[in-house]
């Protein structure tokens, strides 16, 4: 079954052809995050145009690498939310225009549980139960996974997600939006062996590691980077050495968090693998740290972690969500939603 999925969610307009749910045929990324830069952050306004500009060649280009057309298309899927009205509208709007003059069916897709499916494409032995944690720009969340269709939300963050701490934190250090891989990169400059953890200097918390809930919470972390932030600068210490070491305190004690937590999950549930998705998963210290976790947790635990590409958004894991749990329904009937549950799975 080859599905031909969009995704308008945010600042990156998609298209992907996927094959029975793992196999990519075409897709195409377009991104407008660089032309957020200058504001400190993501435009909607902007973020929607550019949607509009992209949507018609990324669809083009996903069916040109796939050899196909829409003969061979079996459905359409669609991003719906959660995300920003304007750009979810142009992908939705498109895909409902393509159903009705194509006569193909459609699959409405959340974006934050579709995250996950990145670890189906490129077929993979995923054993249940699975724990699978989500992190992106604006959700963190953990499920779990009985099979590739029954999910069940286990918690989430009570207030900001870890990509907006990694993003608040590189726009309080000087780096752009989107500032994840600006802060992982400045963090993998401090080689000096000699600064350990200890002699940071900056000691930050691993807010609600040791609690008994699921949830995370990253708004005091936040105001704590902002204090030690504010005191570098005050004592005129802010210079390339210790952006450096706060950078690599910040990814520290995200990367903490977001570990123990799918740790506690897993032996909560007895769980034999663990997905690990979204923007976040990107991250170079959080996929170490996983790794090296299992070793010593159980060796038969297996972990998934899509390549770096699949990890931030595209369109082939809403492709892949469609396959194993989409449910078609009539163009009339489908709606843009901004703030589409993720809890209710
Ligand atoms: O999933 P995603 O591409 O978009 C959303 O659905 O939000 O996630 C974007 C988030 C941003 O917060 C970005 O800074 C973060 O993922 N990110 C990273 C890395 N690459 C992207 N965070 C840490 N390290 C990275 N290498
Ligand atoms: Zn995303």
């Amino acid at each position: 079954m080859n599905i031909l999925a969009i995704e308008s969610s945010c600042d990156e307009t998609a298209c992907a052809i996927v094959k029975d749910g793992v196999q990519i045929l075409g897709s195409a990324v377009a991104s407008s995050t660089a032309m957020h830069e200058k504001y400190g952050g993501i435009v909607p306004e902007v973020a929607a145009r550019e949607q509009l500009k992209c949507i018609i060649p990324v669809i083009t280009e996903a069916l040109e690498q796939s050899k196909l057309t829409f003969d061979s298309i079996d459905s359409l899927a669609v991003t719906v939310g959660p995300g920003l009205i304007g750009s979810l509208l142009i992908g939705v709007e498109t895909a409902k225009t393509i159903a009705l003059t194509k006569r193909l069916p459609i699959i409405p897709v959340n974006h934050v549980l579709a995250h996950m499916y990145a670890n189906f494409l490129n077929p993979q032995h995923i054993q249940f139960p699975a724990i699978s944690l989500v992190v992106s720009g604006g959700h963190t969340e953990l499920f779990l996974m009985t099979s590739a269709k029954n999910l069940t939300w286990l918690g989430g963050t009570l207030d900001d997600a870890a990509g907006e701490a990694f993003d608040k934190t590189a726009r309080l250090l000087g780096f752009g939006s989107r500032g994840g891989v600006a802060i992982q990169q400045a963090a993998s400059q401090l080689t000096d062996l000699r600064f350990k953890i200890k002699d940071l200097g900056i000691k930050l918390p691993r807010p609600m590691m040791h609690d008994k809930t699921l949830n995370f919470s990253f708004s005091g972390l936040k105001t704590a980077i902002l204090r030690e932030v504010n005191k570098l600068k005050e004592s005129n210490q802010l210079n390339t050495e210790t952006i450096n070491r706060f950078a690599y305190e910040v990814q520290e004690a995200i990367t903490d968090v977001l570990v123990s937590k799918t740790v506690d999950a897993v032996k909560l549930y007895d769980a034999k693998s663990i997905l690990v998705s979204g923007g976040v998963a990107a991250n170079l210290r959080l996929r170490e740290k996983f790794h090296t976790t299992l070793k010593t947790l159980n060796p038969n635990l297996s972990l998934h972690i899509p390549s770096v590409s699949l990890c931030t958004d595209n369109a082939a894991y809403i492709a892949s969500y469609a396959f194993f749990r989409g449910i078609p329904v009539d163009w009339k009937d489908i709606t843009a939603v901004p703030d589409l549950s993720v809890e209710d799975v």
